[in-house]
């Protein structure tokens, strides 16, 4: 036998069997033991939340053999036929291939004709959104003066293509996505009947990664299944979507933490290597730096790896990684990108040592914007423009990455190394754009050497780095 998917197989043939949805189940089972049906319905809402589903249901609830029921048996032909889709007076039209006036002229001259087997004929217009003008109006009509023993139901998944003089003669119903409980629910009663051994980690990986969708949620689940060989655990689903594993994100946080930068990069090139999403991975490490101050500031409580004193490294870390990721959505090479950010946190070492001294009553450093990284008269984000115009993107991301230093003999930008060369070789163009001389260093070597210098150095880095500049001194 074909290996039916778990949509199929376990779509709702009841009510009580539909996922969320609740305020649609309870109006439309209460109108149908009222006798209160509108003749027309909207169902609006993303793909496999159930429109099509509801709408058979109702079908079954008006043409059960056992009578109007909002609990119709599934077992009579009628039902059973309707569950199948063969059903006569049940008409499933899609709008998306059948979209034109003379789909819906049929349609109006069936509606006239008295049902074949059934009491109620329902007409299932799906997509409904795509019928074109003249089929809308011609569908108006019929909505206006609606003969009896029809049932109108329009499912769409973009409601503010219908007309509002469609919308107007319609009841609608507005499907929105279930819970994640409701979602992981859903798939342990889909678990336990076919008697597979799952993870409940596993299943809110998947809660998370169907975005609401209980069609979704269902098909990631049969992929999950196979994948995970008859069984659904956490780490093959993981590797199946594509999900950063915990145990990674949580190292890297420790190594920020621990502002063990050379780990940092490790990870990421790791990631790389190992084909996953870099962009969704930095996106879960900002998530969690976001919490983690959040709970730091507001509840003033340690979060994680990180406590208060972490506050201030966190908020520069946010910045840094937040425009990364900026940048990353734009240039080619995210890896580059995200290791280069991830290297730019060596500067702040020094800023948290500078909190230090500040308690201590030495210098008072104020940190304050400034749009230009050097004198007034040279516009280094115009430069870099121009630079990115003639040398590409990959050059002019590189630089805004890079710190750049000026002083009598030239500027002088220091970049990874892993860009170095690059910038080396297009340094013809870049040099027309600076009004000095332009010198290329790697920023690991500068790095190594930095640790033997001065304080000021360091007070000259972080000033470099915010584009802050000196207000006052304290005295000693
Ligand atoms: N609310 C729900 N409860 C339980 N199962 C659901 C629900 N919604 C969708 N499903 C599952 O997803 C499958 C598709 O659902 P359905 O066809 O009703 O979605 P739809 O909203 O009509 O989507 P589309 O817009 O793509 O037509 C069903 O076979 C069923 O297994
Ligand atoms: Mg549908
Ligand atoms: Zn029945």
């Amino acid at each position: 036998m074909a290996y039916e998917s778990f949509a199929r197989k376990y779509r709702p043939k009841n009510f009580e069997e539909v996922v969320g949805q609740e305020t649609v189940v309870r109006t439309l089972s209460n109108a149908i033991k009222l006798d209160r049906l509108s003749h027309a319905y909207i169902f609006a809402g993303s793909r496999g939340l159930g429109k099509t589903t509801i709408a058979r249901i109702i079908t079954k609830c008006l043409n059960c053999e056992n009578g109007i029921t909002d609990k119709p048996c599934g077992r009579c032909e009628n039902c059973v036929e309707i569950e199948k889709g063969s059903f006569p007076d049940m008409y499933e039209i899609d709008a998306a291939s059948n979209r034109g006036i003379d789909d819906i002229r049929s349609l109006k001259e069936n509606v006239s004709y008295s049902p074949i087997k059934g009491r109620y004929k329902v007409y299932i217009i799906d997509e409904a959104h795509m019928l074109t003008r003249e089929a809308f109006n011609a569908l108006l009509k019929t909505l206006e003066e609606p003969p009896p023993n029809n049932l109108f139901i329009l499912a769409t998944t973009e409601l503010h293509k219908i007309p509002d003089t469609i919308r107007s003669r319609c009841q609608t119903f507005i499907f929105r996505p279930p819970s994640k409980t409701q979602i992981k629910d859903y798939l342990k009663r889909i678990l336990e009947k076919e008697k597979i051994n799952y993870e409940e980690e596993a299943l809110e990986l998947i809660a998370n990664a169907c975005e609401g969708g209980v069609r979704d949620a269902a098909s990631i689940l049969d992929q999950a299944v196979i994948y995970g060989g008859g069984e659904v655990n956490k780490e093959s689903t993981q590797e199946l979507l594509g999900v950063i594993p915990e145990e990674i994100q949580k190292d890297f946080m420790k190594n920020l933490k621990d502002k063990n930068l050379k780990e940092l990069v490790k990870i990421i090139e790791n990631l790389d290597r190992e084909g996953y999403d870099l962009t969704v991975f930095w996106n879960q490490i900002l998530e969690s730096i976001h919490s983690s101050l959040l709970s730091l500031i507001t509840e003033e409580k340690e979060s994680g790896v990180f406590s208060e004193e972490d506050v201030e490294f966190l908020i520069y870390t946010n910045d840094i990684f937040k425009k990364a990721l900026i940048e990353a959505r734009a240039f080619h090479d995210k890896k580059d990108i995200f290791q280069l950010a991830v290297l730019k946190l060596r500067f702040m070492k020094n800023l948290v040592s500078l909190e230090e001294i500040l308690k201590n009553g030495i210098p008072d450093i104020k940190k304050e914007k400034k749009t230009e990284h050097t004198e007034e008269s040279f516009d280094i984000q115009k430069a870099v423009l121009k630079i990115g115009k003639e040398a590409g993107g990959i050059v002019a991301g590189a630089l805004k990455n890079a710190s750049i230093k000026e002083d009598e003999e030239g500027f002088t930008i220091l970049v990874d190394k892993t860009v170095a060369d690059l910038l080396k070789d297009k340094l013809d163009i870049i040099g027309k754009y600076f009004p000095k001389p332009v010198k290329i260093e790697e920023l690991e070597i500068k790095t190594e050497r930095k640790k033997q210098k001065k304080r000021d150095e360091s007070v000259d880095k972080v000033l470099e780095l915010f584009q802050g500049k000196i207000i006052s001194y304290k005295e000693e």
